[in-house]
């Protein structure tokens, strides 16, 4: 018995083995197209996450709607996955793909602005209450620029992340915690980059350390997620995010708050719901309808700086390091006015909520009818469940409570009944098309896989 997670390991492998023979048997096409996609592919996908879920390769997809999606054997499920929160407010949107397929055939790229990016711009402010934005084609390329304006701006090199952080594959946040000391994140190669000069990481919810790290002033930014959402969920402790604005402010040091998972919060995220004050906010994945996309906004303070320092000098040419060819492009910008016009709506995130909360008891009771020591952590639409009795302090407590052969066994279990949940963790989103019926056959396929595993 693992007392930690309440199930025997043998259990697990047993159930594996199962899911997986099941899997195999009831997924040629997909298998047959994977055998071939190896054949050219690295390990048989365009991006080799793609071939990391549970099963044993991956499904490939025929179509997805709403909150339904369809695999090249034509099994359907219900996807709490949502691209990992690419398409959280539902695949093929109406109102979105209208105007996408319209405007690609008005020019998708032609290098000049829109008038949608002035509506954006000024529905953004209103928003998330900062009075600059910018765009960028991915949530990574929008934290990087956060941090060379930061650099810039207060001419100190580190930034500051917390343990089981993940902003993306930015060179400076790939460091992770061990015995108290910051180390290169496994297997993340650190592509020169030289940590002790550029990064600083510490546990989330802890203020102490914050205070220390940032009394030396050599720190530019702190990056961090509202709540923490890449570790499974590790919730803020009250008053933290209070002393990290107060400790950012007095010690000079600029706050990116990344939203790109937590706008599962409100229309307004995380930021707008609990009254955050960032110095720049990141924004990507799910805000224009799957075309890529990101924007960040920020105070007037850095924009004074950006504007400076971006000047066209002379009509010279200006490269400046903030880039993306197609970043803020008119299809982009038509994708994200419609989403945040037409889907990033009260009513949306109401039902949203609606429904997280239905999955969220679900698990709940079945967690306490089980007697299991697992809890469950909910943020507006974002509901996850971890392999612990309370919820992580930080994520060094995550990481310490998780166990990736039990959340395998789960998911494939769950995919072999038609429900697909997001990789690496125990992750679901709902989105406005999620209906009581793709939440209850999570539910059912869930008691059935814990009954098993007991
Ligand atoms: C909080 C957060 N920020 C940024 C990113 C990077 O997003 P992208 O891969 O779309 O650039 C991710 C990706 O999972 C994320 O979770």
């Amino acid at each position: 018995m693992n007392t930690l997670t309440g199930i025997e390991q043998d259990r697990i492998t047993e159930l594996l083995k199962n899911e997986e023979n099941m899997f195999s048997r009831k997924n040629p096409r997909s298998r047959d197209l994977h055998l071939k996609g190896k054949q050219s592919l690295v390990h048989g996908v365009p991006m080799h996450w793609m071939s990391n879920w549970a099963s044993p390769f991956p499904l490939y997809l025929k179509k997805a709607k709403g909150a339904w999606l369809m695999d090249v054997d034509d099994h359907e499920y219900a996807d709490f996955c949502l691209g990992d929160s690419g398409a959280m407010f539902g695949h093929g949107n109406e109102d979105v793909s209208k105007v996408i397929s319209d405007q690609v055939y008005k020019g998708s790229t032609v290098m000049l602005p829109t008038e949608d990016a002035v509506w954006i711009g000024e529905n953004l402010q209103k928003r998330f209450g900062l009075p600059y934005w910018q765009f960028t084609t991915s949530a990574t390329d929008a934290n990087r620029f956060a941090i060379r304006i930061s650099r810039i701006m207060t001419g100190r090199d580190k930034v500051l992340v917390f343990n089981g952080k993940y902003h993306g594959s930015v060179d400076e946040t790939q460091v992770s915690m061990a015995s108290g000391k910051m180390i290169s994140q496994p297997g993340v190669h650190p592509n020169a980059t030289d940590f002790n000069r550029t990064t600083k990481v510490i546990e989330f919810n802890d203020i102490e350390a914050l205070d220390e790290a940032l009394s030396s002033q050599d720190v530019a930014c702190v990056l961090t997620e509202p709540i923490m959402t890449n570790v499974g969920m590790v919730p803020v402790k009250q008053g933290f995010h209070e002393a990290l604005r107060e400790i950012t402010r007095r010690t000079g040091t600029l706050l990116i708050i990344d939203e790109t998972h937590t706008i599962s919060t409100s229309p307004q995220g995380y930021t707008g719901a609990y009254g955050l004050e960032p110095d720049i906010l990141v924004l990507g994945k799910a805000i224009a309808g799957g075309i890529p996309a990101a924007f960040y906004g920020m105070s007037t303070e850095v924009a004074e700086v950006m504007h400076k320092y971006t000047e066209l000098d002379n009509y010279k040419i200006n490269h400046c390091g903030f880039g993306g060819t197609l970043a803020g492009n008119a299809l982009t910008l038509r994708a994200i006015r419609a989403t945040l016009e037409k889907v990033m709506t009260d009513n949306n995130y109401a039902h949203m909520k609606t429904m997280a909360e239905r999955f969220e008891k679900g698990v709940t009771d079945i967690i306490r009818e089980f007697h299991l020591p697992w809890h469950v952590t909910r943020i507006g639409a974002r509901v996850e469940y971890m392999f612990s009795k309370e919820a992580p302090l930080n994520g060094g407590e995550a990481l310490e409570a998780n166990d990736p052969r039990l959340q395998a066994a789960i998911h494939l279990f769950l995919l072999n009944r038609g429900v697909l949940m997001t990789p690496f963790h125990n992750m679901a989103l709902m989105c406005p098309q999620t209906r009581e019926e793709n939440v209850d056959k999570h539910t059912e396929a869930f008691r059935e896989c814990v009954k098993q595993l007991v």
